[in-house]
């Protein structure tokens, strides 16, 4: 029997020196208790680091979605598995059964196989957090479609290259979109999006906001009239446990986004698994994650693993300052949320507040409290615990990544101690490592280093699409047979791990993962602009904001700084979305650079931070006399 729910710490240390020893056992038997396979696998775990080449439960037939929906419908068929709470407070919630849930992606799946999709196709997804998208990840399952969705808070050229790489045939998106007192044009930018996309033959198009929009003849469809007329009765296409589930794009130090590619067997059973423990999630609990379906926390955290249990899982259309600070707080209360799952920014931004858009609330439903995307700092950690948690809830605060998939280091509830800042211990089956600059293991306790994974878990990400060689690189040549996460962390005395950022140049601003790179080619746009430099600095709501250095050609006639610092931002929105938008930009005469011509942000990032007597040494640069320029040009 395997031990699938861990009660406590002696337990939690038993399983994990089992994973260790045997992975293969560890994983199987998780695997093939507690989940529905056409046909098992031939071998649990298949890998070579150096390839990469990584296989879980290979041979193995299975569809997620008789594990997400059929299963359940003979034992919880009329519990609900969707609430949808929408954007204004004054519209009714909405109970999704089991049962519904089935109908509904049964339907969508079929209107998508009517519109000529089949196994192995791309489907785009960019819709707002309505129940249509939680059911189209689904109904693309369901029929072996790959589905990639984008947060629909990106761009339109954002979309389009994402919508390019993996050769969509399909957008899926809605009128438009509701964002606290805001709505938003989202087929709008679809169409600016999709004529720039060859692939594109379909534009399905839900309601939600009854916008009158522009509907082109041939290729844009209203999904409802379709999913009328379509059976409730679908098939589910029998998958290999390694056929591809779903593509999502994640930022890079470099270069454009890269599509991280997730597959079917081993993704379901790690999200299932890590879930359960995380969550110590219970049958009658109602669980509710903030973030969007468009980022892996969705993906694994508010869809596929929820779903694998047979939970309830909240979606939530709006945002956290709508109609005012307490709107989380009027949500827990109004659902009894039990699981409480959310980033460190929006906690920092309430606790900016005032504690009465708290304490109008009863929160005593509230058994877990969770938190992810960006290290939490301690004040914010008490904050969450004192006011929230009213010290009685576990904080498990959990790390992990697009690439990883599912969760890899947290507490697990009622048997980790918790400690502030600290995600504390890998989960069952995760190997990690701290390494050096020069490639060596640093081993023992009260050590930091850069943090690697040892060995293969089921949910990690196999490939990038079209580019399998970006992926060698990226995670597999720092350091030889380890996986690096691109991580700082360190270890205490009692092995706890505390994650201390990155250490490359991805940047994460509001718990959103931004490359430098794509930010400083939209800048470099501008006809101003001649050359640009993105870096961090601390921010104490986002955790991090971004300060651009921007070297100009000529202003131009009628422009002063101030309208080019909107133009600036203005080129970031469109190229990538608001979320990209400089907080500060120093316009400067030159950047450091080393004599082969790279910049060194190293310094930037020092100036940004407001260090400036510990820039190091700056007498090996190709210009070391820019450096005092620039601190002198200081905003
Ligand atoms: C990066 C991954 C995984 C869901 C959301 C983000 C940072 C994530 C934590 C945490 C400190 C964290 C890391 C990681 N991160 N969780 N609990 N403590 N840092 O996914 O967009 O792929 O970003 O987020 O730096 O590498 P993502």
């Amino acid at each position: 029997m395997s031990n699938y729910h861990i009660k406590h710490l002696e337990e939690y240390y038993q399983v994990y020196r089992k994973s260790l020893r045997y992975p293969e056992v560890f994983w199987g038997e998780i695997a093939e208790e507690h989940f529905v396979w056409r046909k098992l696998w031939d071998n649990v775990l298949e890998y070579d680091f150096s390839k990469p080449s990584i296989k879980w439960f290979d041979g193995a037939k299975l569809n997620i979605t008789e594990n997400c929906i059929d299963r359940h419908l003979r034992i919880r068929g009329d519990k609900t598995a969707i609430l949808f709470e929408p954007n204004n407070p004054d519209e009714e919630a909405q109970h999704i059964t089991y049962n519904q849930l089935s109908e509904r992606v049964n339907q969508f799946a079929n209107v998508l196989k009517n519109q000529g999709i089949k196994k192995g196709d791309r489907v785009c997804i960019y819709l707002p957090m309505i129940p249509e998208l939680a059911i189209s990840l689904l109904a693309c399952a369901r029929i072996g479609a790959i589905h990639s969705v984008v947060f629909a808070g990106f761009s339109s050229t954002a979309l389009a290259t994402r919508i390019q790489d993996a050769s969509c045939k399909m957008v899926i998106t809605s009128d438009g979109s509701y964002r606290g007192k805001k709505t938003i044009d989202l087929k709008g930018i679809v169409d600016e999006a999709v004529d720039q996309c060859e692939s594109i033959e379909t534009v399905l198009v839900a309601k939600r906001i009854q916008s009158d929009i522009r509907m082109k003849d041939g290729r844009d469809k209203w999904l409802q009239p379709l999913l009328d007329e379509a059976s409730t009765i679908c098939e589910p296409e029998i998958m290999d446990a390694e056929d591809p589930l779903f593509i999502l794009y994640t930022s890079g130090s470099t270069g454009s986004p890269k599509g991280m590619v997730h597959t079917t067997g081993g993704y379901m059973v790690n999200t299932a698994y890590t879930f359960k423990n995380v969550f110590n999630y219970k049958e009658n609990d109602v669980y509710w994650c903030t973030a969007d379906i468009g980022w892996i926390t969705g993906h694994s955290y508010i869809v596929y693993g929820p779903l694998a249990n047979g939970a309830t899982t909240v979606m939530f259309e709006g945002v956290p300052t709508y109609p005012d600070y307490g709107r989380f707080w009027e949500v827990v209360e109004k659902h009894k949320i039990t699981q409480f799952y959310t980033a460190p920014t929006a906690i920092r931004a309430l606790a900016k507040e005032s504690l009465d858009f708290v304490d109008k609330y009863d929160l005593s439903s509230l058994k877990v409290l969770g938190t992810v995307g960006e290290p939490i700092n301690e004040e914010a950690w008490h904050w969450y615990n004192d006011n929230i948690g009213k010290k009685k809830c576990p904080i498990v605060d959990t790390w992990w990544q697009t690439e990883t998939g599912g969760m890899m280091i947290s507490p697990i509830p009622f048997a980790t101690p918790t400690k502030p800042t600290y995600a504390t211990l890998p989960l069952p089956g995760v190997q990690l490592a701290l390494m050096d600059e020069n490639g060596q293991e640093i081993k023992g306790n009260q050590v930091d280093g850069r943090l690697c994974v040892k060995f293969p878990w089921p949910s990690m990400a196999r490939t990038i699409w079209g580019n399998h060689q970006r992926y060698k690189e990226t995670y597999f040549s720092a350091y030889k047979n380890m996986y690096f996460t691109g991580d700082g962390a360190l270890r205490d005395e009692v092995g706890y791990y505390r994650i201390t950022g990155r250490v490359d140049d991805v940047i994460i601003v509001s718990g959103h993962n931004l490359g430098t790179a794509p930010i400083e080619d939209a800048i470099n746009e501008h006809p101003a602009v001649a050359e640009s430099a993105i870096v961090g600095y601390p921010h104490d709501v986002k955790g991090n904001a971004l300060y651009g250095y921007v070297i100009l050609k000529e202003i131009g006639e009628g422009r002063n700084h101030d309208n080019l610092r909107k133009e600036i931002n203005q080129i970031i929105t469109e190229h990538i979305g608001p979320i990209a938008k400089l907080d500060k930009i120093q316009f400067t005469v030159g950047l450091p650079k080393t004599r082969s011509g790279k910049i060194m942000r190293r310094i930037l990032r020092k100036i940004a931070h407001n260090e400036m007597d510990n820039l190091g040494d700056i007498s090996t640069l190709l210009n070391p006399e820019v450096v005092a320029s620039i601190i002198d040009e200081r905003l």
